[in-house]
């Protein structure tokens, strides 16, 4: 980065311990323990800005997350599935969870994404969208004719034909298709599927400015630094390399 302010830690070598649940039950060696043990006068763990991504802003909006966090296929991915869902004249509240829906998975974790991302959004949002966001993970294995939503083929290449999801997604699932904002959910799995380059132009999150305007309450400290249930959350991607 070419701004003038420092870097944290300056003078020592700062080492990155990855995150426990990336690494927990896989072949990769223990780094925990072997990055640790060359802490000494030179080198130190890393806490605070990592040099190594974009500065974020003093109070970073969502929009910030967008450009300066989120890895580029889930960004794509989410961009195009709300401008899809603009395009067919859905509703603020739609668009807005399309855009959303995957958010964890783009700069903070996978597993179980619809139930952090809804928990993630929940203080700014609108609480159907939050709800949306929440059911749409259990809502994709669930197939509903009627609506013309099928299990995804993408599904069976990624988790095998003979995958079954667990009995809490499919009591989930079960509860969301009587939930009066069912469809609300349901069009979130709709519009959540790779469309690749076929748009005319390639979409940006400041196409959504308007829409995030009227359906995002930004907070003032800047997303990570309001207090809200979540902030944690939000400063967890802000530095995601911290140790502690
Ligand atoms: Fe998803
Ligand atoms: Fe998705």
């Amino acid at each position: 980065m070419n701004d003038n302010k420092t870097w944290p830690q300056a003078g020592r070598e700062r080492l990155i311990v990855p995150q426990p649940v990336g690494t927990v039950g896989t072949d990769l060696p223990d780094y925990r323990a072997e990055i640790m043990a060359k802490v000494d006068e030179k080198h130190v763990l890393m806490m605070g800005d990592n040099p190594a991504l974009p500065r974020m802003p003093d109070k970073p909006r969502l929009q910030d997350f967008f450009n300066l966090r989120m890895n580029p296929s889930t960004r794509k991915h989410l961009l195009e599935s709300a401008r899809r869902a603009m395009d067919d004249g859905r509703e603020d509240k739609v668009v807005l969870a399309c855009l959303l829906h995957d958010i964890t998975n783009a700069c903070l974790i996978r597993t179980d994404h619809g139930y952090w991302a809804a928990q993630l959004i929940a203080p700014y949002v609108d609480a159907e969208v939050a709800w949306a966001v929440k059911y749409h993970q259990a809502l994709r294995y669930t197939p509903d004719p009627a609506v013309g939503y099928e299990y995804p083929e993408l599904y069976r290449e990624l988790f095998g034909a003979d995958y079954e999801p667990p009995a809490y997604i499919k009591k989930d699932a079960e509860y969301a298709m009587q939930h009066e904002w069912y469809m609300t959910s349901r069009l979130v799995t709709i519009y959540d599927i790779y469309f690749f380059d076929d748009l005319d132009k390639p979409v940006a999150i400041e196409d959504f400015d308007d829409l995030i305007a009227r359906n995002f309450r930004q907070p003032e400290a800047g997303l990570g630094y309001d207090d809200s249930p979540t902030a944690h959350m939000w400063r967890t991607m802000i530095w995601p390399n911290n140790f502690l």
